[in-house]
This record gives C-alpha cells, sequence and structure tokens, in this order.
C-alpha cells in the first residue's frame, strides 16, 4: 500500500483528540505530566529530548501504549552540527562551496539521526542585511542568490537518502518569512517591506530549500506587513501552498501561535488557533493553543474537521515517509561509533579552512614562517573553547574544541617558542593585564591577537547596537600595535565587525568567524600556508552600525555620486565577495558568446583566470549583472552565478556562466516575473566591486 492510502487509512481510524494530538509539539517535555499526554495519544511530536535511550524510552510509549501507536516526530535544533561543530553557517556560507556544505549538512543529520532524531529545524535562510541583527550568525548573509545556493545544499544534505534510499531526517527550512528585516536589528521586531521586495529578496531561499524537497517549513515569529506570520493566509495559504505547490508540514515557530494575542492581533487564545489553523500552520510548537482550543473550535462547526484532516495528514505522511512506522527506534549503540566519527572531525577542519577569510595582509606578513623564533599569542578568545561553539552549537561540547592556542601548538616547529597572555576578557580587562601582554609580544617578532565575540553574542536574540570590538579588546589591541612588533589580528565572530581602526593600522587580518570543533587546526592551517585562505564575505562589513542597511546591490538613485554622510565614509569596510588568497589571480579575456539574446535566449560568458603567484590557491570567481533600465529600477549588481576553482601556481583556467531569462527577469509590482528588452552590464571578477565588465543587450 502506498503511503497516501497508509495514511488515509490511518485516518480513518483516528478520533477527533487524536488528531489534534498530531499537531501538537512540546517543546520543553516535563515527563511527570506529560508521559499520559503521550500514552493518550494527544502529542505527535517532541523537541528537546536528549540521548538515544530517553528518545527510546518515549518512543515506546507512543508505539506500544497508546491506542494506535502513532511514533512520535522527535526534533532538534542541529543548525551548524549535532556533536561535530562545524563553522556557524554564516562562515560555512563564505567558502562559496555547496558541495561541501551539503557535506556538513549531511553529517549533522547522520549524527542527529544516530541519536533518535528524525527532524532538524535547519538551515535558516533568512537574508538579512543587519549585521546588529544576532540572527546573521546562523544564515548566509546578505545576497539571495548564495543564499539559495547555501538553502539547497543543506536541504539536500539534511536530507540525503539512507541506505533504504528513503530521507531518515526531515530538514525544516526557516523562518518564513522577513525575519531577516525585523527593524533596528531587534530580534523579533517588526518588519514592513514590500511584497515585491519581499519576494525578490526573502522568498528564493525557501523557494530553492522546497526546490530541493524540504519536507516542513517554519513560520516566522514576526509580523510581516502588519501580520504576523503565524496567522498569515496570504503568506501560508496562497503563496506557500497554493502558489508554489508546498505539501509538506507547516510548523509555527516556539509559542508563535499564542503569540498571536500579544501582537494585538487575536483577542484570545481560542481564536489564535482558528487564525492559525486557517492560514495553514499545520503543528502547534510548544504553545499548546491547539491542544486547548481545537477539539471544541470543531466541535462548534467554527473549524472544519477537513482542515485538520489535511494537516494530520501532512504530518503522518511524513512519519511513513521517514520509515517511522518500521523502524521508530534508533540503536544507542550508534552514537558511539558515529558522534565525532574521525571523517566528520576531518570534515570540520577541512569546512573551516574553506570558512576563513584573509581581510588584510600588508607586507605579506602571512603565511608564517616557521623561522620565526618566538610567537606572542594573545587575547580573550584564543583560549576559549565555548565561544569557537558559536551559538546554536547542539550537543557540541568545549572539550571537543581545538582552541586556536592548541592549534598553533600544534603546527610549529621545535625551534619556535609560543608565548601566551590572555590579554583581558571579552568584556573587561586590567591595566596589568594588558601591560604583561604587552611585554610578551615585544620579545617576540609577530603577535597573533585574537578578539571579537563570545557564543552568546550573537545567535537568538543576541542583537548589538555596536559592530565595535569591545573597548578592553581595542585597548589591548592598540597597546600590542604600540609595541612595534607586527600583529596579525585573528577574529572570532558571529557577525561582521567594524574593525576600521585594524584595517588602518594592522597589517594583517584573518576573519575565522567561530569555527567550530577544528577552529585552532583550521586557524593554524591558514596562518602558516597550510591552507591558502580562499574565503569571500557573504555579508558587507560596515564601518560603523550608523550605515546599516548597507550591503551590495544597492540601487543607483537619482544622485548616486551624491550620497555621502558629513562625519564617515560612504563606503563599507569590506565589501560582499570580498577575501584576499596569499597569491594572486589574474583575471582577462571577458568573452561573452553574443551581443544580444530574445527574453528567452542564453548567453555564455567566459574569462580567463590566471594564478600569478608562487602558491597553489582556489578563487571564488564571481558573476554580477546590471539591468541598466527597467520598469522597475534595479540594483547596480546583483550576483548571477560563480564557480570555485582550483589554480596552480602558474595556471590558467577559463569559466563559462550562463546566462538566462532567470537570471534576467524581476518581479515587478503586479508580482509577475519579467524579463525586460533593454541593455545589461555583466561582470565577472573577484568581488562585488571589482572585475571585466561586458555588456549585451535583451532584444524586445
Ligand atoms: C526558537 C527559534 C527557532 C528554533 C525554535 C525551537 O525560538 O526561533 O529557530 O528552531 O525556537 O528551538
Amino acid at each position: 500500500m502506498n503511503i497516501k492510502n497508509k495514511v488515509k487509512a490511518l485516518l480513518a481510524r483516528m478520533t477527533l483528540p487524536e488528531k489534534v494530538g498530531q499537531m501538537t509539539q512540546l517543546g520543553t517535555f516535563n515527563p511527570t505530566d506529560d508521559l499520559s499526554l503521550i500514552r493518550e495519544g494527544r502529542v505527535g511530536s517532541l523537541l528537546g529530548v536528549k540521548g538515544a535511550e530517553t528518545v527510546n524510552e518515549l518512543q515506546r510509549i507512543a508505539v506500544e501504549q497508546s491506542r494506535l501507536g502513532i511514533p512520535l516526530l522527535i526534533a532538534a535544533d542541529v543548525i551548524h552540527g549535532y556533536r561535530s561543530i562545524f563553522p556557524i553557517p554564516l562562515a560555512e556560507a563564505c567558502s562559496w562551496n555547496p558541495a561541501l556544505v551539503e557535506e556538513t549538512a549531511a553529517i549533522a543529520a547522520r549524527e542527529a539521526s544516530a541519536e533518535g532524531i528524525q527532524w532538524v529545524l535547519s538551515p535558516m535562510v533568512d537574508i538579512t542585511r543587519d549585521p546588529r541583527w544576532g540572527r546573521i550568525a546562523e544564515g548566509a548573509g546578505e545576497d539571495p542568490y548564495l543564499g539559495s545556493e547555501m538553502a539547497r545544499a543543506r536541504v539536500k544534505g539534511i536530507q540525503r537518502n539512507d541506505w533504504n534510499n528513503r530521507p531518515y531526517m526531515m530538514a525544516c527550512p526557516k523562518h518564513f518569512a522577513g525575519y531577516g528585516f525585523i527593524e533596528a536589528g531587534r530580534d523579533y521586531n517588526t518588519v514592513d517591506m514590500s511584497i515585491r521586495r519581499l519576494r525578490e529578496i526573502c522568498f528564493p531561499p525557501f523557494q530553492a530549500a522546497i526546490e530541493a524537497g524540504a519536507g516542513t517549513i517554519m513560520v516566522a515569529f514576526n509580523e510581516l506587513n502588519g501580520v504576523p506570520c503565524a496567522g498569515n493566509g496570504w503568506l501560508l495559504k496562497e503563496v506557500l501552498q497554493q502558489q508554489w505547490g508546498f505539501e509538506g508540514v507547516v510548523v509555527s515557530d516556539w509559542d508563535s501561535i499564542g503569540e498571536l494575542v500579544e501582537h494585538g492581533y487575536a483577542r484570545s487564545r481560542e481564536e489564535a488557533a482558528r487564525l492559525a489553523i486557517e492560514s495553514g500552520v499545520h503543528m502547534d510548537m510548544q504553545s499548546l493553543v491547539y491542544h486547548e482550543h481545537l477539539l471544541d473550535l470543531v466541535r462548534q462547526g467554527i473549524v472544519s474537521e477537513l482542515v485538520i484532516d489535511d494537516a494530520v495528514s501532512r504530518i503522518l505522511s511524513m512519519k511513513f515517509q521517514l520509515g517511522l512506522f518500521d523502524r521508530p527506534y534508533t540503536d544507542p549503540a550508534l552514537a558511539s561509533t558515529i558522534l565525532l566519527a574521525p571523517d566528520h572531525v576531518q570534515t570540520a577542519r577541512h569546512m573551516a579552512c574553506e570558512s576563513i577569510v584573509l581581510l588584510k595582509n600588508e607586507g605579506n606578513v602571512l603565511p608564517l614562517k616557521q623561522t620565526i623564533r618566538k610567537l606572542a599569542v594573545i587575547g580573550p578568545l584564543a583560549n576559549d573553547g565555548d565561544a569557537l561553539l558559536g551559538c546554536w552549537s547542539g550537543q557540541g561540547r568545549s572539550s571537543d574544541v581545538v582552541t586556536i592556542v592548541d592549534g598553533i601548538h600544534t603546527a610549529v616547529n621545535a625551534g619556535m617558542e609560543i608565548l601566551y597572555a590572555k590579554g583581558c576578557g571579552t568584556a573587561e580587562g586590567t591595566e596589568n593585564e594588558k601591560t604583561e601582554a604587552a611585554a610578551i609580544a615585544s620579545l617576540c617578532e609577530v603577535a597573533i591577537v585574537v578578539l571579537g565575540e563570545t557564543a552568546n553574542m550573537s545567535g537568538e536574540n543576541n542583537n548589538r547596537t555596536s559592530l565595535d570590538l569591545p573597548s578592553c579588546q581595542m585597548s589591548l589591541l592598540k597597546a600590542i600595535h604600540d609595541t612595534g612588533t607586527p600583529v596579525v589580528l585573528v577574529l572570532v565572530n558571529g557577525r561582521p565587525l567594524s574593525v576600521e581602526w585594524a584595517q588602518l593600522h594592522v597589517p594583517a587580518i584573518v576573519e575565522t568567524w567561530q569555527l567550530g570543533i577544528q577552529a585552532g587546526m583550521a586557524t593554524a592551517d591558514v596562518l602558516f600556508g597550510h591552507y591558502n585562505p580562499s574565503g569571500k564575505l557573504p555579508v558587507t562589513f560596515p564601518r560603523n552600525a550608523g550605515q546599516i542597511p548597507i550591503y551590495y546591490s544597492a540601487k543607483k538613485t537619482g544622485r548616486p555620486q551624491m550620497k555621502h554622510y558629513v562625519d564617515a565614509n560612504v563606503e563599507p569596510l569590506y565589501p560582499f565577495g570580498y577575501g584576499l588568497s596569499y597569491t594572486t589571480f589574474e583575471y582577462s579575456n571577458l568573452v561573452l558568446s553574443k551581443p544580444s539574446i530574445s527574453p528567452q535566449g542564453s548567453l555564455k560568458v567566459q574569462a580567463c583566470i590566471f594564478n600569478a603567484g608562487s602558491m597553489d590557491g582556489e578563487e571564488i570567481v564571481q558573476l554580477y549583472i546590471c539591468d541598466e533600465f527597467a520598469s522597475i529600477t534595479r540594483p547596480v549588481k546583483e550576483l548571477k552565478g560563480f564557480w570555485k576553482i582550483m589554480l596552480r601556481a602558474g595556471e590558467t583556467q577559463t569559466v563559462e556562466f550562463e546566462l538566462t531569462a532567470e537570471h534576467l527577469g524581476f518581479v515587478n509590482n503586479e508580482q509577475q516575473f519579467v524579463v525586460e528588452p533593454g541593455s545589461f552590464r555583466v561582470w565577472v571578477g573577484p568581488n562585488s566591486t571589482d572585475g571585466l565588465e561586458g555588456k549585451f543587450e535583451v532584444d524586445s
């Protein structure tokens, strides 16, 4: 019998309370009073249950003690690794390597599955241009094209079929929609933006995730243009389910159905239940509003049981697809062989290397030479395993992390002495600590200074009004700089930081984000040249928070040359797509296959890239376009393609892109995707500001 018929047959046997039970997810599981709910079939999913034994125990109650034996869906926030913690997603996006990102997502899913989890509440695919927002750490940055590639890769990794050619894990792209455009960078705050802009910027990663087969979607906390997403029928019914044909499960974010009352949108929890179910939310995470009110709403004829049946059918279908009815239990012995498996750790190191972005390297201070006799390693984050795990670190443990000091120790030869000093705390420091650190630096030939943010300075509701390094850290950096010892600044952070002083005064700056369990090894690999840094920024770095929002795909405006501040430079500190290498890549011979194409036509764009340096290296070649004149003004540049290529020293490669209507079109105010005739500019280059430029026409 196929899944559709199995669902139909099971649904026909279910009582209304059992149906509503499937639509209820408990977020904080309290065994004393929730076991009876499971036994009565009044719970469909659990979140936050830890350990294979506990999962099996609860699953056994659902399967063997409830009337119909419907298994529970066990969910968890697995955002960048389960126990093998990878770089934060914003760091992974710097790799511009979807295949590798897919691999880390697959490993995370495999490890989670070993502990009985079948539903990971990721990837977070919210586009944002506001680094004040703590959750920028969880996403793939500012651009819908790169964000879509990352979303697709992560869903494919998470939902990779198992040995029975069946998905054993469901992904949950989140948070639908517009969450990254909250006002003032304050989490949960108001989102008010044009539908056209929502479609152009925020929707593409969700559409890519759904095209990749995402089984579920999570709704955002925020209101969107006056209607909270959890009660937004236009968003969840009309767009997601009718226009996009999404047939999976829509789950609310934590308590957000109950929050329809706080929003001032529902007058009561009972009305919240009606609004949410009518808007297309199939499962209620944690608020218990469905559990409390749906039965009465159906019995009073206010909500049709057919609506309930649709939601329950989707949930049951997910459980059948996952094979939960056949294999509800996990093998507790699996975890010991799968969690932190050597190949997982090796992949973590590889991913961490590709996530690192070289921001400055004046006078080729880097890579460090093994002839150095004394090397200073200074800073509060040089030896902080917790910070390197980043936000949402799941089952990660600080003890699993190779810190930056440790990594450097493993990378140096016997003749090099490492002198370490903390120098200050992340938030405060003393004159003595600073003086001691400066004294050590003055004895050394190079000083590695590791500064930035702890894990809880970004992530959910950890927003900042400033992007500056904390003042004690700046004071330490200046003290080390004043010793005259060349400084290599290593950043550990979950968001872009405004390190303008460092850019002006420090010879080398390495952006390492929060790289997970192999942070120290990867950082040392880059510092000593065992890996030639290849990362490129997926988000613009502002010079200061006053510039926010600042992003590369801005509009020309009527006075492009007039845009300035009286008190600051108008340009970003580092642009989208920027990142240096230890070698140099030269771009030449931009060739377009035709001077013009029809709106349905396609155009090939080629360019040659030459590794002019003495070191092999990877280059992320980027393709941008500009539709110069259109019925809706278009950005000065839009990313429409990229290739990551390895070039040996002295090697030249030709890369080729193909531009078609999907790259050249845009959403107009009638919400239609259109390709308009006219002149287009095209660039192939190393980042969003430099590159070879060409022109072509789209014929009418
Ligand atoms: C949180 C987050 C969401 C997460 C959920 C469950 O508040 O917004 O991303 O998956 O609750 O922990």
